[in-house]
């Protein structure tokens, strides 16, 4: 019979945040086939879950995604395409043999997951077996936990925007909703420092580094954390539009 492909959101990042569903998910899968950003470097969502999963007994493939911009109503870098290909295979060669396979994915798989991209890829390839996805705690959540901040009450609206992609577009949208989640923050905070400040938001954004960890940080004053050298990729920036 053939395996399952499990996408497992572990988490932003504090172990404690990985839901019973995702660790069951886990214990119960032989094959965890692990993303990873750099060759050199381990995978974060393996890392997450090591503290509570034991992996003696399991088939560990760390594999390597790079950190590309993908521009969905473009075509994909083709090292990025190879590496979801790659991954697709090594996952159906699994499934094939009967094997419940495994992908833990940082945060929630529906929020910017490579997850989501291999399961494309599976696709492409013709796959047609089963699939689950079990959802985990996303930093978007745990971004608003840390800032104390509720994203949307009542009739509010919210919206979640990829940071590194919005040109020129932050303004106009800011006018439009009560309050925006900024992924994908950190290299281009001083941009939306400069948008903020001119829309007179600047006192009403919360950066939040490495949400719901030990080492968390939060900044009310975003401005200080632009002067941060070794602000983390892991940083999430909330704006209420209203006071
Ligand atoms: C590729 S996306 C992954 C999002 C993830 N699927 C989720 O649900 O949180 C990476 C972005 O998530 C945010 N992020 C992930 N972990 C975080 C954390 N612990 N604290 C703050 N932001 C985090 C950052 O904005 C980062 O640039």
């Amino acid at each position: 019979m053939q395996g399952t492909l499990y996408i497992v959101g572990v988490g932003p990042g504090d172990p404690d945040l990985l839901t019973i569903k995702a660790l069951k998910t886990l214990e119960k899968c032989p094959v965890w086939i692990a993303p990873k950003a750099h060759s050199e470097g381990e995978s974060t969502a393996l890392s997450i879950v090591t503290e509570h999963v034991g992996v003696a007994d399991k088939d560990i493939v760390t594999h390597r995604f790079p950190m590309k911009p993908v521009q969905r109503a473009e075509d994909a870098d083709e090292t990025l395409v190879k590496a979801w290909n790659e991954a697709a295979k090594i996952v159906i060669d699994h499934l094939n043999k009967g094997h419940d396979v495994a992908f833990p994915t940082l945060g929630d798989p529906a929020i910017y997951s490579t997850g989501f991209y291999v399961c494309e890829a599976l696709a492409d390839a013709g796959y047609e077996g089963e699939i689950k996805v079990i959802p985990g705690v996303s930093s978007v959540g745990t971004t608003a936990a840390s800032a104390k901040t509720p994203l949307c009450l009542g009739d509010e609206r919210l919206l979640v925007l990829p940071a590194t992609f919005e040109n020129g577009e932050v303004a106009s949208l800011l006018k439009t909703v009560d309050a925006v989640v900024f992924m994908k923050v950190y290299r281009v905070l001083d941009k939306m420092i400069e948008v903020l400040e001119a829309e007179n938001l600047i006192d009403q954004a919360t950066l939040v580094e490495r949400a719901g960890c030990s080492d968390e940080r939060v900044w009310t004053d975003i401005r200080q954390a632009a002067s941060e050298e070794n602000l983390h990729y892991f940083s999430t920036l909330i704006v209420r539009t209203k006071k």
